[in-house]
């Protein structure tokens, strides 16, 4: 691994529907700072996968799958191989697929220098699960975002309905406890906030208040000598 100590990182980690996806964009354009939303990473490869009818459970071709994956992003837009898949990422069955396959411990590895690789000048912003803990440990924010359930199964609701998908709030809730279960019980990487991250609440708060809580505390993180 390269080190790249002065590229300054934003890791923001948390639960699915948490507001990071928001959140890390808002940070990011406020800063000038690029974006990687790992989350994308894991589901693109979950959409490959299906595709392919892969055996979620074949480790080794799946982490194949993830070394070899030509995905372009860029801000929102997902492409593999010329064909837009941003919405074809986000479906259930996608977020499911994605949820398994990133317990296995050679994907995971397999996608880690690839997500390394987005720290470029003059900084970033990076969301997932393990952005504080395995892939920038030295990051100079480290941010977990949390909202309750019913909150973020209503967030998701009105992002797929935006979308014109079909969905259930009781679905929804549900897949979001199994999901949380998955990611939280996981032996690999977990979902867990690391101890030098800062909790952030975002349950009834506005996305915009969330935004200018990060950069004031990158602002103050900068000032600790
Ligand atoms: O953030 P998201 O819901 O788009 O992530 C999709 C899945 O990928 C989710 O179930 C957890 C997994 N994931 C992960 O394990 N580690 C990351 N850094 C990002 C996502």
């Amino acid at each position: 691994m390269v080190s790249q100590p002065l590229i300054p990182v934003i890791a923001i980690d948390g639960p699915s529907a948490s507001g990071k996806g928001t959140v890390a964009q808002g940070v990011a354009a406020a800063l000038g700072f690029h974006y990687l939303d790992s989350g994308a990473l894991y589901r693109t490869v979950a959409l490959a996968a299906v595709e392919a009818g892969t055996n979620l459970e074949n480790e080794s071709r799946l982490s194949s799958i993830a070394l070899n994956l030509k995905a372009e992003f860029s801000g929102d837009t997902v492409v593999i191989k010329g064909r837009d898949v941003t919405d074809a990422i986000r479906t259930e069955r996608v977020s499911e697929a994605a949820s398994r396959i990133a317990g296995l411990a050679k994907v995971r590895a397999a996608l880690l220098e690839r997500q390394r690789g987005f720290r470029r000048p003059p900084g970033l912003v990076a969301e997932g699960r393990d952005m504080g803990s395995v892939v920038f440990p030295d990051a100079a924010l480290k941010v977990f975002l949390t909202a309750g359930p019913e909150e973020r199964a209503a967030r998701r609701y009105k992002q797929l309905m935006g979308k014109g998908m079909r969905a259930t709030m009781a679905a929804l809730l549900q897949e979001i406890q199994e999901r949380d279960a998955r990611d939280s019980d996981r032996s690999v990487a977990p979902l867990q906030k690391c101890a030098d991250a800062v909790l952030l609440d975002t349950t009834g708060v506005p996305v915009e208040e969330v935004v200018t809580q990060v950069l004031a505390l990158y602002q103050r993180a900068q000032q600790v000598p």
